[in-house]
C-alpha cells in the first residue's frame, strides 16, 4: 500500500462498480484487487489498510441508500465484559476477538459460529489490567490469524479451522505487561506491544516471525537498569538518547519501571519502509517519584519510527516530555499525503490524549503542526521550532505539591476508540471525550504488589457524596464526534454526545461516517455535514468501531456492541444515565445490510431487589482508612466511591458486603479469582480488608440517605 491518502486506485469492489479514470484503468488492465486490498471487500487489517485510515472504498451503502439499512443477524457473546474489537472479515468470514482474549469465527452472511478459540486466560491476569479484560483485535496473514492475550501470549491459528499453529510468551513470567491491542503483520513479521504502565511495566514492542513464532527483534521504549544491556534493537539508541533524560533511581520498583508501553497504535509506510509506533505514559505517573522531578524521560509519550526488518531506530517525536498526566501517544496513527502550506507532504496524524492534533512529516519526524482539538490547560501550545509543549508551571503538580485540575484528564480527549480519515472529504473523524482530572501528588504513595498503582491522593479520587454535585459531574462527562480538517487546523462539524465513551469510527466513500454510542445506538452520519441519516437501537452501549465489507456483491456493516473499558469500570455513577441507571450492556456481534429485517430479541428487564440497609457500625477513622485503601485499588474496577459503572458488581448493593466472612473469602482469599476478582491477601491485612467493607457499607448508607 504505497499511495496513502490518494484516492485509492483500485476502487472496484468484487461484483461492484467503479468510476472515472481508475475504473478505465482497471478495465483496460483487467486487474482485480488482491485479497487484502480494501476494494476486494475484505477487511484484513486492524485499521483496514497499512495507513490505518478506516475509510472503506465500498459505496453500495451510501448517503442515498443508508435509510434502508437493517439488521441481518446478531450473535450473543459469552461475556458481558468490555468489547473493543475491530472484527476482521475475509471472504465473508468474520474473525472477532472478545473480552478475555477469545477469538470467534462467524459466517458473515448468517452469523453461524464456525469455530471458537479460548486461550483460557487465568482470571488473575485481570489484576494487571488497568482498563478491563478487553481485546481490540487480531491480525491476518496468509491464512493465519494472530492475536495477543491479556496474560501476554501471542497466538497464531489457522483461519479455516481455528487450530493453533504456534504460541509464544511475549512477556517474562511474572511480568505485569498485558496485551489488549491488536498485532500488525509487516513484511512477514507479527508486531506486538503491550500495556501495564499503571502496574509499573516497562514498555517494548516485539517482532515475531509470522511462520515460526521466533522472536526477530525487540525494541524497548525506555531505558532499563543502568549498565545492563537488554541485547535488544533499542540498546544503542536508549544509551545515546534516552538514558541521559532519566534521573535518580528510576529503575527501582518504587518508581515503577518506566512505562512508555506500546499498547495500541501502529501504522506502516511501505514506500518508506517505516513502522510507526506510539508509546504510552510514564510509570509511575509522577515524575517526582519516577525521575527526581526532572528530565524528558524519553521515549515516553512519543511516536517512534522503526525499520520493520530489524527494529532499528530511525526517528522519534516526543509529545509530552516528562509526562505526569497519563498522556499517551498511543491513539490512532493515520498516514496520508496532504497539502500543508501549499506543498503535498507525507503526513502522520494523531489526536492523542493530550488534546492537540499533531501532524508530523513521517519521513523526517519533524512537527508540521499541533492544534488543540479539545479543551487544553496543561500547555500553552506547542513551540513550532522546537516541537516542545509550553507546559504550564501549575500543571506540574508533583513539583508544586498543589492540586491541578487538568484538561484533558487521564482518560484523554481521545482514547483507544479509533478515529478514521477520508481523503475524499479531507476530514479526520475523532471520537472526542470532554474530560478533566484532578491531579494531586500523594506523599504517602507506595506501590502495591497487585493492581493499579496511581500515585495520586486516593481520597481526592472519590466522587462527592452530595447527589446534586454528582449530577453536575455526570452532566459534564460528554463527548462529541468531531470532523477535523487537519489542513486548516479547525473543526468542520461536531455532533455532541450526551455521555462517554463514544464509539470508534468508520468512514466510507459512500459519504458516510458510522459510530456507536453510549446511549445504545449505532449511527450513520453524512460525512460532509455530520447530519444523522440513520440509527439503530442496539439495546447496548457500543464502544467498538464498526467495519464494512462485501461478499457476493452485498455490502455489510458489522459492529460489536458492549459496554466496559476503563471509563465504564472506573467512573461509576459519573457515567450513568440521567436517571442514575447503569448503561445498557449486552455483548453482541451485529451485522447489517440494505434490506435487512432481523430484530433483536426483546431486552429482559432487570428487576433489582433492594437489600436491607446495613447498620453503620464502624468508626470514622476505620471508614476513612477504608476509603483510602478502596481508592488505591478497588476503584479501578468497582468504580469511584464504590459506585459501579455496570460491568462489575456494585459493592454497595452486594450481599457479600453484608457478610464479613464472605467478604474476607472474596477479597482476601480470592475465591472468585477465575472470574477476574483476585484476592488481595498479599497487599492488605484482614483488618484493612474489613476497613474497606466498612467504607463500602458507609457509602451504601450515605447514598441511600440521599435518595
Ligand atoms: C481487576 C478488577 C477488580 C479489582 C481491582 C477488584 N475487583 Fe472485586 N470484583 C471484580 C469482578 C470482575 C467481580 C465479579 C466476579 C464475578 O463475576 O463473580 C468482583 C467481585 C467482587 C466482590 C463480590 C461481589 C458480589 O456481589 O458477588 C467483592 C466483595 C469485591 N469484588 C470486592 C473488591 C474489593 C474490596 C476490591 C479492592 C480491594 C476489589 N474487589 C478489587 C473485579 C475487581
Amino acid at each position: 500500500m504505497g499511495h496513502f491518502g490518494e484516492r485509492p486506485l483500485l476502487r472496484m469492489a468484487r461484483g461492484g462498480w467503479a468510476t472515472g479514470v481508475s475504473a478505465l484503468l482497471l478495465v483496460t488492465c483487467g486487474q482485480r484487487p488482491t485479497a487484502d486490498d480494501p476494494a476486494s471487500g475484505n477487511w484484513t487489517r486492524y485499521g483496514l489498510d497499512d495507513a490505518e485510515t478506516r475509510n472503506s472504498p465500498l459505496t453500495s451503502i451510501n448517503r442515498n441508500t443508508v435509510g434502508g439499512l437493517g439488521l441481518v443477524w446478531s450473535h450473543d457473546l459469552d461475556t458481558d465484559r468490555g468489547q473493543e474489537a475491530t472484527p476482521l472479515v475475509i471472504n465473508g468470514v468474520i474473525y472477532n476477538t472478545t473480552a478475555w482474549s477469545k477469538l470467534i469465527a462467524l459466517d458473515g452472511g448468517s452469523g453461524r459460529v464456525l469455530w471458537r478459540y479460548d486461550p483460557k486466560v487465568p482470571g488473575s491476569a485481570a489484576a494487571n489490567s488497568c482498563c478491563d479484560v478487553v481485546n481490540r483485535g487480531a491480525a491476518y496473514w496468509k491464512g493465519r490469524l494472530y492475536w495477543g492475550t491479556l496474560d501476554g501470549r501471542l497466538i497464531a491459528v489457522d483461519a479455516k479451522t481455528g487450530k493453533r499453529i504456534w504460541q509464544v510468551a511475549t512477556v517474562a513470567p511474572g511480568a505485569k505487561n498485558t496485551i489488549t491491542g491488536a498485532p500488525r503483520v509487516v513484511k512477514g513479521k507479527v508486531i506486538i506491544g503491550n500495556g501495564g504502565a499503571e502496574m509499573g511495566a516497562r514498555g517494548y514492542v516485539s517482532a515475531y516471525d509470522a511462520m515460526t513464532g521466533g522472536l526477530v527483534w525487540r525494541f524497548y521504549t525506555v531505558p532499563g537498569k543502568p549498565g545492563v544491556r537488554d541485547g535488544a534493537a533499542s540498546d544503542a539508541v536508549l544509551a545515546r538518547l534516552a538514558a541521559p533524560t532519566w534521573k535518580g533511581d528510576y529503575w527501582n520498583s518504587k518508581g515503577g519501571f518506566g512505562g512508555g508501553t506500546v499498547w495500541d497504535a501502529m501504522a506502516y509506510d511501505a514506500k518508506r519502509d517505516l513502522l510507526y509506533i506510539g508509546t504510552g505514559n510514564g510509570s509511575y505517573w509522577s515524575r517526582k517519584i519516577r525521575s527526581n522531578g526532572t528530565g524528558d524521560n524519553l521515549f515516553l509519550s512519543s511516536i517512534i519510527a522503526l525499520r520493520p526488518d530489524t527494529g532499528r531506530y530511525v526517528w522519534h517525536y516526543q509529545q509530552v516530555p516528562g509526562d505526569e498526566w497519563d498522556y499517551t501517544a498511543t491513539q490512532s496513527i493515520i498516514l496520508a499525503d496532504l497539502k500543508v502550506k501549499g506543498r503535498v507532504r507525507p503526513v502522520l496524524m494523531q489526536a492523542p490524549k493530550n488534546g492537540f492534533f499533531y501532524m508530523l512529516d513521517r519521513e523526517s519526524g519533524k512537527l508540521l503542526s499541533a492544534t488543540p482539538y479539545a479543551d487544553v490547560n496543561w500547555a500553552d501550545g506547542i513551540d513550532p521550532a522546537s516541537g516542545r509543549p509550553r507546559i504550564r508551571a501549575e500543571a506540574r503538580y508533583s513539583e508544586t505539591g498543589k492540586p491541578f485540575l487538568g484538561k484533558p484528564g487521564p482518560s484523554g480527549a481521545h482514547n483507544w476508540h479509533p478515529m478514521a480519515w477520508s481523503a475524499r472529504t479531507g476530514l479526520a473523524y475523532i471520537p472526542v471525550q470532554h474530560t478533566a482530572g484532578l491531579y494531586t501528588s500523594d506523599p504517602g504513595f507506595r506501590a502495591n504488589a497487585l493492581g493499579v498503582n496511581v500515585p495520586l491522593r486516593p481520597a481526592t479520587l472519590a466522587l462527592p457524596d452530595d447527589p446534586a454535585a454528582r449530577r453536575v459531574i455526570r452532566a459534564g462527562v460528554t463527548g462529541e464526534l468531531l470532523a477535523w480538517d487537519p489542513a486548516r487546523g479547525r473543526a468542520a462539524w461536531r455532533v455532541q454526545k450526551s455521555c462517554l465513551p463514544n464509539g470508534g469510527v468508520l468512514s466510507t466513500d459512500g459519504g458516510l461516517v458510522f459510530e456507536g454510542d453510549c446511549e445504545g445506538y449505532l449511527n450513520a452520519y453524512d460525512a460532509a455535514t455530520g447530519r444523522r441519516l440513520w440509527r439503530f437501537d442496539a439495546q447496548s452501549a457500543i464502544m467498538a468501531p464498526p467495519v464494512t465489507w462485501q461478499a457476493d456483491g452485498r455490502q455489510y456493516v458489522t459492529v460489536v456492541a458492549g459496554w466496559g473499558g476503563s471509563l465504564a469500570l472506573m467512573l461509576g455513577d459519573a457515567v450513568k444515565d440521567a436517571a442514575g441507571r447503569a448503561r445498557l450492556n449486552r455483548s453482541r456481534v451485529l451485522t447489517f445490510a440494505l434490506g435487512g429485517r432481523a430484530v433483536l430479541p426483546r431486552r429482559a428487564e432487570v428487576i433489582a431487589s433492594p437489600l436491607p440497609l446495613p447498620t453503620e457500625a464502624a468508626d470514622a477513622a476505620t471508614i476513612s482508612l477504608g476509603k483510602t485503601l478502596y481508592h488505591r485499588t478497588c476503584f479501578a474496577c468497582h468504580g469511584l466511591s464504590a459506585s459501579s459503572g455496570g460491568p462489575v458488581p456494585d459493592l454497595r448493593l452486594s450481599p457479600v458486603s453484608r457478610d464479613a466472612s464472605a467478604w474476607q473469602a472474596v477479597v482476601s482469599q480470592g475465591v472468585l479469582v477465575q472470574r477476574g476478582m483476585i484476592g488481595f491477601s498479599t497487599v492488605y491485612s484482614r483488618a484493612e480488608v474489613e476497613a474497606i467493607r466498612a467504607y463500602v457499607l458507609h457509602q451504601a448508607w450515605v447514598d441511600a440517605a440521599h435518595q
